[in-house]
């Protein structure tokens, strides 16, 4: 099965049923995209799927044929993001984060929070109370992590 995966070409010879998360973390070796319940609720596998955001948990790699998968590992321009997390302290235990920095990433420049909201409303965080995460995004770019493309 054919697909894009970060800009490149790729090819997977997983069975049709293998989840997308599998297929990215133990054929690719792309670990950054993390497994949290398993179950399409808590956003840690979010990727970008022809540019929306899905959960890698959720989708067969037969659904991703002929389509365009970015992970956190390549998604362009998101450093400002990933050091506005760090210096905003919106990462704590981490493993929610790379699934927020990916459905961030898709927010508009000069987002509000209620956008900010809207857009991780798929992406659960027991650890920082979703304020400095919110602080990040700003910090990053108005909501988009542009800042440093
Ligand atoms: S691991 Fe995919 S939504 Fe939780
Ligand atoms: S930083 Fe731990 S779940 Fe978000």
């Amino acid at each position: 099965m054919r697909f894009t995966l970060n800009g490149q070409p790729v090819e997977s010879r997983a069975p049709a049923l293998t989840r997308l998360l599998d297929v990215l973390r133990e054929e690719f070796g792309l670990t950054g995209t993390k497994e949290g319940c398993g179950e399409g609720e808590c956003g840690a596998c979010s990727v970008l799927l022809d540019g929306l955001v899905v959960n890698a948990c959720l989708v067969p790699i037969a659904q991703v044929v002929g389509s365009a998968v970015v992970t956190i590992e390549g998604l362009t321009g998101a450093g400002a993001l990933q050091r506005a997390f760090v210096a905003e302290v919106g990462a704590q235990c981490g493993i929610c984060t790379p699934g927020m920095v990916v459905a961030a990433s898709v927010l508009p420049p000069g987002a509000s929070r209620d956008d900010m909201r809207r857009a991780l409303a798929g992406n659960l965080c027991r650890c920082t109370g979703y304020e400095a995460i919110y602080r990040a995004i700003e910090a990053a770019g108005r909501g988009t992590p542009e800042a440093d493309r």
